[in-house]
C-alpha cells in the first residue's frame, strides 16, 4: 500500500511537516542506517514482532511489520536470533503484564551476549505511567518505548533510536489524529482486519481500555472503503471491521453515518466475499443493523456480543447500560431475524460484589442464549478504574469455583450447539495447512467455527463448499465437496 517512492526521497532536505510524507522520509532515513549496519556485519538485519491482546493490537502489529520491512529489516521466526525484537503489549488484565515482564527478563539475558540487539515496547501497557516508570528504572536495556496514539510515528522513532545511543521514549496521553496511507504488511494474504474506529468512550467500570486507547474516533467512510478496495485488489476476500464498539461508529463524524450504513457500503465492494466485525456493544446494537445483517449475503453469520454478567445489579455497577432482560430481548430479536446466527460472548467472573445469586443469573443467561462459544475471564483489578476501589472484592477461592462451574457449562453447551451442523455442507475459507498434520488444511466457516479437511497449500485463500462430516466439540472434520 506504499504511495510514495522511498528511493526518490531527498534525505539532505529537512523532514516534511505533513503526514504521511514525514514518515516516508524517516523510513528512507532509517533504511540508509540499516543498510549501513547490514554491510558492517555482513548480513541482513532481522526483526520479530510479538503481539499480545486483541485484534486491534494484531492490526497495529501489521503496521509495524510493514514499516520494518520498508526500512529494510527481514522478518525472523526465532526471537532469540532477531536484531530487533518488538513487543506490542496488552494491559486489559494483570496477567498480560506479567507475561511481558517475564519475557523481558529472558530478552535481557540474550541481549547481554548480543549488545547490538534492539528491544522495542509499544501498545496499551505503555500508556500506563507506572509501567514506563518501572521500565525506566529497572529495564534500562530497552531501546524504544512508545504508546498506542503515536504508532504512526514508528519510522521516525526507529530512525531517532538508530541515530542515537539512548533509550527513546515517546508516549502520548491521547490524540485526535488519524494518519492514513502508511505501509502495512498483512499476516494473511486473503483476509485482513480494517480499523474503522479507535479508542472507546464507554468506561465500563472494570476496563482500562478507554484510558490506554483514548477517546473514540471514527475513520471517514471514504478512507475505509478505499482501504478495503485496495485490499480486495490485492487478493483479500474476507475483512474484519475493527473497533472497541463498532455499533457507535460514525456518530461523531462531521457527517454522521451509522455502522449499518457503513456495512451497506462495504457490501457493495466487488470481489469482497465476507465481512466480519468486532466488537458489538449490546447497548448500541440497532434494529437497522439487525435488518442489514438479515439481508446481507456477505456479512458472516456470527455475532460477538459480550454480556460480561447476567445480573442486572452487577451490569449496573459495571456501567454497561443494559439489563439482563434487555440483553435477552436483543438476542431473541437477532435469532428471529437471522436464525442461523452463531453467537459468542465475553463473561467476567468475580466482579466486586458479585454474589452467588448474581453468578447464577450469568449461568441462566448462558443456558438460555446457548452461545457457540464464550470467553470467560476472571476479574482483574486495573489501577485507575472505578471498580478497582469498589468494596467487596470477591475472594479468589469463590471466583475459582464459579469460574470452573461456568466453564463446564459453556463447554457443554458449545459442543451441543456446534454439533447441529453435522452432516451439512457449508462454505469455508481455507486459511492454513494444519500445524500438526500436514495432510490437512484448516478452514473457517461463516459462523466462525473451524473445519479440518484433507488438502494442501494450493487451497489456501479459497472459499470452498465443505461436507461437515463429524463434529469434534469445537471444530469439524470435513471433506471438500467435489
Ligand atoms: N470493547 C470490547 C472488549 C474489549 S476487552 C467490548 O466492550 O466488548 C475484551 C474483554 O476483556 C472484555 O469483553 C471483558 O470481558 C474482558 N475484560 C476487560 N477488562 C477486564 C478486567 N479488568 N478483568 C477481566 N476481564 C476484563
Ligand atoms: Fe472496555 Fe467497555 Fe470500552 Fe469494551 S466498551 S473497551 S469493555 S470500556
Ligand atoms: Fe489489550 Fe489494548 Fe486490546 S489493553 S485487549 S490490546 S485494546
Amino acid at each position: 500500500m506504499n504511495t510514495i517512492d522511498i528511493a526518490s526521497i531527498d534525505l539532505s532536505a529537512p523532514a516534511p511537516v505533513n503526514e504521511p510524507e514525514r514518515q516516508y522520509y524517516y523510513i528512507a532515513k532509517a533504511r540508509a542506517c540499516v543498510a549501513k549496519k547490514a554491510k558492517e556485519i555482513g548480513r541482513e538485519l532481522t526483526f520479530t514482532v510479538t503481539t499480545f491482546g486483541c485484534q486491534m493490537n494484531a492490526r497495529d502489529s501489521e503496521k509495524l511489520v510493514g514499516i520494518l520491512e520498508q526500512i529494510g529489516y527481514r522478518e525472523e521466526a526465532d526471537e532469540e536470533q532477531a536484531d530487533f525484537v518488538i513487543y506490542n503489549t496488552c494491559t486489559v488484565r494483570e496477567n498480560a503484564n506479567q507475561r511481558v515482564y517475564g519475557r523481558l527478563g529472558q530478552l535481557h539475558h540474550i541481549k547481554k551476549s548480543k549488545p547490538h540487539m534492539m528491544i522495542g515496547l509499544c501498545g496499551c501497557m505503555m500508556q500506563e505511567p507506572e509501567v514506563v516508570e518501572k521500565l525506566k528504572k529497572s529495564y534500562r536495556f530497552v531501546d524504544l518505548i512508545f504508546g498506542t496514539h503515536n504508532i504512526y510515528k514508528f519510522a521516525e522513532l526507529v530512525a531517532t533510536r538508530l541515530e542515537s545511543d539512548r533509550m527513546v521514549i515517546d508516549v502520548w496521553k491521547d490524540t485526535d489524529k488519524i494518519v492514513e496511507d502508511l505501509p502495512s504488511e498483512r499476516k494473511f494474504s486473503f483476509k485482513s482486519g480494517v480499523n474503522i474506529m479507535f479508542g472507546c468512550n464507554n468506561f465500563c467500570s472494570y476496563c482500562i481500555v478507554p484510558y490506554v486507547r483514548g477517546r473514540e474516533r471514527s475513520r471517514n467512510p471514504e478512507d475505509i472503503i478505499r482501504e478495503i478496495e485496495r485490499l480486495v485488489a490485492d487478493g483479500v476476500v474476507e475483512i474484519m471491521l475493527l473497533g472497541q464498539n463498532v455499533n457507535s461508529y460514525g456518530k461523531n463524524l462531521a457527517e454522521p453515518i451509522s455502522f449499518a450504513k457503513l456495512l451497506q457500503k462495504v457490501e457493495k465492494i466487488q470481489g469482497l466475499e465476507r465481512i466480519r466485525f468486532m466488537t458489538s456493544h449490546p447497548k448500541d446494537l440497532s434494529d437497522e443493523l439487525i435488518e442489514v445483517m438479515k439481508n446481507s449475503t456477505k456479512i458472516c453469520r456470527h455475532l460477538h456480543l459480550p454480556i460480561q454478567s447476567g445480573s442486572t445489579r452487577i451490569l449496573e455497577k459495571m456501567n454497561r447500560r443494559y439489563s439482563k432482560e434487555q440483553y435477552l430481548e436483543l438476542v431473541d430479536k437477532i435469532k428471529t431475524a437471522v436464525p442461523d446466527i452463531s453467537l459468542t460472548t465475553d463473561i467476567i467472573v468475580g466482579f466486586p460484589g458479585e454474589t452467588e445469586e448474581d453468578f447464577l443469573e450469568t449461568m441462566d443467561v448462558v443456558k438460555r442464549v446457548r452461545y457457540d462459544s464464550a470467553f470467560t475471564f476472571i476479574y482483574s483489578k486495573r489501577t485507575g478504574t472505578p471498580a478497582a476501589v469498589m468494596e467487596e472484592q470477591v475472594s479468589p477461592d469463590v471466583i475459582k469455583d464459579r469460574f470452573d462451574r461456568l466453564l463446564t457449562e459453556v463447554q457443554k453447551i458449545s459442543a451441543e450447539v456446534c454439533a447441529v451442523h453435522e452432516g451439512t455442507v457449508a462454505e469455508a475459507l481455507i486459511e492454513s495447512v494444519n500445524d500438526h498434520d500436514h495432510r490437512l488444511v484448516t478452514g473457517r466457516l461463516s459462523n466462525n467455527l473451524l473445519v479440518h479437511l484433507p488438502g494442501d497449500a494450493s487451497m489456501i485463500g479459497k472459499l470452498l463448499p465443505i461436507h461437515l462430516k463429524e463434529c469434534k466439540g469445537f471444530y469439524y472434520i470435513g471433506e471438500a465437496v467435489q
